[in-house]
């Protein structure tokens, strides 16, 4: 009699072990970027394709959950359909699917885990359900194959800024997070209050770079505190004041000075607490993730923290940063190698586990 799919699923799984080289499909639609890849062994990216609709969010200044649902539905076939092109392979050639099943927008992530859960029952592949924020962790194993852990990881995106120790490839505990705003959110909040379009974290970077980081002091006691949580909307509310009182009084702000200071204050408090935290963990590895690890002057500031104190340094490529799909299925090969797979009654949910566990 033929298998059941569970049946299937659970002797795929088996199969993906004995493998030395298995191949994983990732599938990524938590946010505003429609993605698949195709990774063999956990490490090495044959494909990367991307659908991205900042283009059509930024006319309303940031992400309408409606809009990212129904372009990811008419997306989401022909990004599958070029990841498995260009990686060279059919569906049949794969040996699992991976798919992002939290945190992010629900009715965005139901289109990717519909999808992902159809093409593995139709192939009976077995389904891995991924957290986003653990795979932009492993956005850094693809950057280090060396990479393995335990390391202190800082998560900066556009939802999250968490310090996590990575005890093992599926094991996370979460040291630190943010009270209020993630340091991403504040980024573009920021950059909104000063005229940028969305998504405002890379443009305000650009505007930074003409601006001097020491003309406004944006610092708060609770950032440079002995904990290692950290609070963002304090430092967004500074600048909106600045803004607004200039506003008043018909003076001219200098921007880019503003952008300036406030990217140093949000770099100095994400770099002080991880680099701390690895230390007082006594962990030789900081690992740097999350849409915001692409910004250059935290790159920066936590290479030079890192080496002060003999601390490795890692942080994903630029284009495995922000969202993708490369570190879901790079996050699927190894919490597929620890557990059984996903039933098909997978669910997905706003929430990260992480922010469960605080
Ligand atoms: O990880 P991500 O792509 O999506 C989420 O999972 O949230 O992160 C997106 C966030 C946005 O807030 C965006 O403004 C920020 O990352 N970001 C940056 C830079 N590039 C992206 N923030 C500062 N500097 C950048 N260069
Ligand atoms: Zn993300």
């Amino acid at each position: 009699m033929k298998k059941t799919y569970r049946e299937a699923a659970l002797s795929g799984a088996a199969e993906y072990r004995s493998k030395p080289a298995p191949l994983m499909l990732g599938i990524e639609s938590s946010c505003d970027e429609t993605a698949a890849s195709v990774v063999r062994n956990g490490r090495e990216v044959l494909s990367a394709s991307v659908h991205t609709q900042i283009p059509v969010h930024r006319l309303y200044g940031g992400v309408v959950p409606e809009i990212a649902s129904r372009s990811h539905t008419e997306r989401i076939g022909a990004v599958v359909r070029d990841a498995l092109e260009k990686a060279g392979v059919t569906l049949s050639d794969i040996d699992a699917v991976a798919v992002t099943c939290r945190p992010g927008l629900i009715g965005a992530l139901l289109v990717g885990v519909s999808f992902a859960k159809g093409l593995a029952f139709a192939a009976d592949k077995p389904l891995i359900g991924v957290d986003h924020i653990t795979g932009h962790i492993a956005a850094n194993y693809i950057t280090y194959p060396d990479l393995e852990p335990p390391f202190m990881c800082i998560v900066a995106s556009g939802g999250h800024s968490h310090i996590v120790r990575v005890d093992s490839y599926t094991g996370f505990r979460l040291i630190g997070r943010t009270r209020d705003d993630a340091a991403g959110e504040a980024f573009d909040k920021v950059a909104r209050a000063m005229g940028l379009p969305y998504p405002g974290g890379p443009e305000l970077e650009k505007l930074a770079k003409g601006g001097d980081p020491n003309a406004y002091r944006l610092h708060t006691a609770f950032n440079e505190g002995e904990g290692y949580d950290f609070s963002f909307s304090g430092l967004k509310t500074a600048v909106v004041n600045i803004l607004h009182n200039a506003g008043q009084k018909g003076e001219q702000v200098n921007k880019a000075d503003l952008a300036a200071s406030f990217q140093r204050a949000v770099t100095d408090a994400l770099t002080v607490k991880s680099v701390r935290a690895a230390r007082e963990a006594n962990l030789s590895v900081l690992a740097l993730a999350g849409g915001v690890s692409a910004n250059t002057c935290l790159r920066e500031r936590l290479q030079r923290e890192c080496d002060k104190y003999g601390v490795r340094f890692c942080r994903p490529d630029m284009k495995y940063c922000t969202d993708n799909a490369a570190m879901i299925a790079c996050q699927g090969h190894y919490e597929l190698l620890a557990h059984d797979p996903s039933p098909l009654s997978l669910d997905p949910n706003a929430a990260s586990f992480l922010q469960e566990m605080g």
